[in-house]
């Protein structure tokens, strides 16, 4: 496999990315891990800000076979010239088959805090103690908490006012499974279903879960498709990091499987996307509480009402429809 990689401001990266997309087979964009800031005591002093952000994004891209480079180069210097920018180096290698891409491009992520959340991997040897402490190693799924997606909805969830107690929450689209085992640390007696489409990611997510001491029920699930979240009593929080197509195809059923007064946060959206996404959750009688996030990736907190009906007369749904 042949591998490029290119450093870009993180909010050049998504354009980089789309014009190396249609040609490769896998592409990723990560953070680069900013030098760790000095405090006073002149000892690196990692998780003293909120989240460490070094401004700048990797984009790589795999190739199983042998990409034609010129194309490629061609792709990108269009890019940067939409951009007003100079083309920046391109880095060519090759790489083995086995090659674990996702761990690999998450790998030795930073300590991140949101709030009163810390997310440690193993190779961080100290920390400052924090009220909810989620052990978390970079592995085969999306989620380390460094993606202002996930961070604005770990966030989020915390700003769910005082004194909330959700009763049930789901976590559509789990990956590593850190935002669902957050929830589990804030919201000690919930019961909580962690979903995905990837049957592998949710291995890391029902792995991470046991590691951290929270219990949650895992399942496979396209959506909303499957009993243990189309049925029975609704959710109090639900959680979606996913895109913005997903987001709109499952919006009813989020809307509807939300109880009154419950709270959906949602990421994954452009900033461009937010108005229309907006509009569809206004439809179904949702109302928006609170963004978090960084300026390109917003993450959402909306509010059913607590007088608020659940059943929509203008959106019926149909139970063959939720079910698995
Ligand atoms: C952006 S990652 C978010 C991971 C984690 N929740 C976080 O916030 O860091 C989106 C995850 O949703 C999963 N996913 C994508 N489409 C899905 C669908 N239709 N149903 C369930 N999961 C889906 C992906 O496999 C991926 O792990």
């Amino acid at each position: 496999m042949w591998r490029l990689a290119l450093t870009a401001d993180a909010s050049d990266a998504e354009a980089y990315a789309q014009a190396v997309e249609p040609l490769a087979t896998v592409v990723s964009i990560y953070e680069v891990a900013p030098e760790p800031h000095h405090g006073v005591s002149g000892q690196p002093d990692e998780w003293a800000t909120d989240i460490l952000m070094s401004g700048l994004c990797v984009v790589e891209a795999l190739f199983e076979v042998p990409p034609v480079t010129d194309e490629l180069t061609e792709a990108l210097a269009e890019t940067a010239a939409g951009l007003r920018q100079a083309l920046p180096p391109i880095a060519w290698d090759e790489v083995s088959e086995d090659t674990d891409w996702v761990t690999q491009s998450q790998g030795f992520h930073p300590a991140i805090r949101a709030g009163r959340v810390l997310v440690r991997p193993s190779h961080i040897a100290q920390a400052p103690p924090a009220p909810h402490v989620v052990r978390l190693d970079a592995g085969r799924a999306f989620g380390t908490g460094g993606h202002a997606t996930t961070h604005g909805c770990l966030v989020l969830m915390q700003r769910l006012g005082l004194g909330a107690k959700p009763r049930r929450i789901a976590d559509i689209g789990t990956g590593s499974g850190l935002l669902a085992i957050a929830a589990g640390k804030l919201y000690a007696q919930a019961h909580l279903v962690a979903s995905e489409i990837d049957p592998l990611a949710l291995e890391v997510a029902a792995y991470n879960a046991r590691a951290n001491g929270v219990r949650m029920q895992c399942v496979v699930a396209n959506g909303w498709r499957h009993r243990a979240l189309a049925h029975g009593e609704p959710f109090d929080l639900i959680l979606a990091n996913l895109l913005y197509r997903p987001l709109l195809r499952f919006s009813r059923q989020m809307a509807e499987r939300l109880a009154p007064g419950g709270a959906l946060i949602l990421a994954g959206l452009l900033s461009g996307q937010e108005r229309p996404l907006l509009q569809r959750f206004r439809s179904y009688g949702l109302v928006l509480e609170a963004r978090a996030g960084d300026k390109d990736w917003p993450s959402l907190l909306l509010r059913r009402p607590a007088g608020g009906s659940r059943r929509f007369q203008a959106f019926p749904s149909s139970p063959s429809e939720n079910a698995r």
